[in-house]
């Protein structure tokens, strides 16, 4: 039989080598040039699927998993729950994905097309009103219960951050070399790890900018409620090491919406809640970049995903008041500066 080289071996083989496109329209008159990962260019949706696929393998690798016996068991409030959906669907593990009332139903109907079993806890954790670590102490709960079961425990996974060498390798080949910011959000700290190890390791020069949520607990916030799932942590991750980051910039709910809507409006990119929160951030730093600096922002996923929050006026209406002047009028730069400042 003839060979295809141009042609991948199942859907597994489509994560990564996802597209790198310059920013042109986002800030006029900008010194520098800004580009974008388009992470929702995964098969799964978002740049989880590069986790998922990573930490899947190497447990069946070393024959922690089998396919056909195991059952894999893991806390996500989505894109990681759907990226091992399918990865496990494809190897023909059971998956069960522990998620919380925030959860996207969406986003839970999405794993169970992929064959995955969802359980919700109710309950907040009484110590710290978070559902982390009551999500937590169920996926313990079943793994000691069921046979052959394996958590991959994302938040302290090195293979979860192993999987962003890669993502950060793609950005440096594409700008040539050339990379004076990197900016990426924050949840287990696995693209952060990644990009920021693969970094330095080259002996890249970047300034490494993570974008975390206010009220998140990654980087010292007293941690609250956060309306915007994806990025932002209740707990410190095993993955986080002091030092990853050379800066870090927290953003609100509103930031991350003014983001995506600005996104949306001025590249036409449909981007998920912490796209809008690295849009925000980098409009926060635009005037501390020297001009003919070389940004990267990492796009994390699609917003289709956030069609009914994000993307629905009445939602942003309910949570925010009237803020549309902030992304709908053209001459309103300066008030959206303030608004993110
Ligand atoms: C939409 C979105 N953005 C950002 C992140 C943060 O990525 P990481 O877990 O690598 O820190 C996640 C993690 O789940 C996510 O789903």
């Amino acid at each position: 039989m003839g060979g295809y080289p141009n042609a991948g071996a199942g859907v597994l083989s489509a994560v990564g080598a996802t597209p790198l496109v310059e920013l042109t329209k986002l800030v006029p008159g900008g010194g520098f040039r800004a580009f974008a990962k388009l992470e929702a260019g995964n098969p799964g949706g978002s740049i989880k699927d590069r986790s998922a696929h990573a930490m899947l393998t190497d447990a069946i690798e070393t024959g922690t998993v089998i396919p056909g016996r195991s059952t894999v068991v893991e806390s996500s409030s989505g894109n990681l729950g759907i990226g091992l959906a399918q990865a496990c669907r494809y190897f023909d593990v059971r998956f069960i994905c522990v998620v919380d009332p925030r959860t996207n139903t969406q986003n839970i109907a999405i794993m169970r097309a992929y064959g995955a079993d969802v359980h919700t806890v109710t309950d907040k954790d009484p110590a710290t009103g978070e559902y982390l670590p009551t999500r937590i102490r169920r996926v313990r709960q079943l793994v000691a219960t069921l046979p052959n079961a394996y958590w991959p425990n994302q938040y302290a996974n090195p293979r979860n951050a192993w999987a962003h060498r890669t993502t950060m390798r793609e950005i440096v080949d594409a700008l040539d070399g050339r990379l004076d910011y990197l900016l990426c959000t924050t949840s287990s700290c696995g693209t952060l790890r990644g990009c920021a190890d693969y970094a330095r390791e080259i002996g890249l020069p970047t300034r490494i900018v993570a974008v975390d949520a206010e009220c998140s607990a990654i980087f010292h916030q007293p941690v609250g409620r956060r309306l915007i799932p994806g990025h932002g942590a209740a707990m410190r991750p095993g993955l986080y090491t002091a030092g990853l980051a050379d800066e870090v910039v927290h953003v609100s709910d509103l930031d991350c919406v003014v983001g995506c809507r600005r996104l949306a409006n001025r590249e036409a990119i449909l981007a998920g809640g912490s796209s809008g929160a690295v849009i925000s951030a980098l409009l926060r730093l635009r005037d501390r970049i020297p001009d003919g600096a070389t940004c990267a922002v990492i796009l994390a996923d699609t917003g289709t995903r956030y069609l009914d929050t994000i993307y629905d006026d009445a939602w942003v209406a309910a949570h925010f008041g009237d803020v549309t002047e902030l992304w709908k009028d053209e001459t309103v730069d300066n008030a959206v500066e303030v608004a993110l400042c």
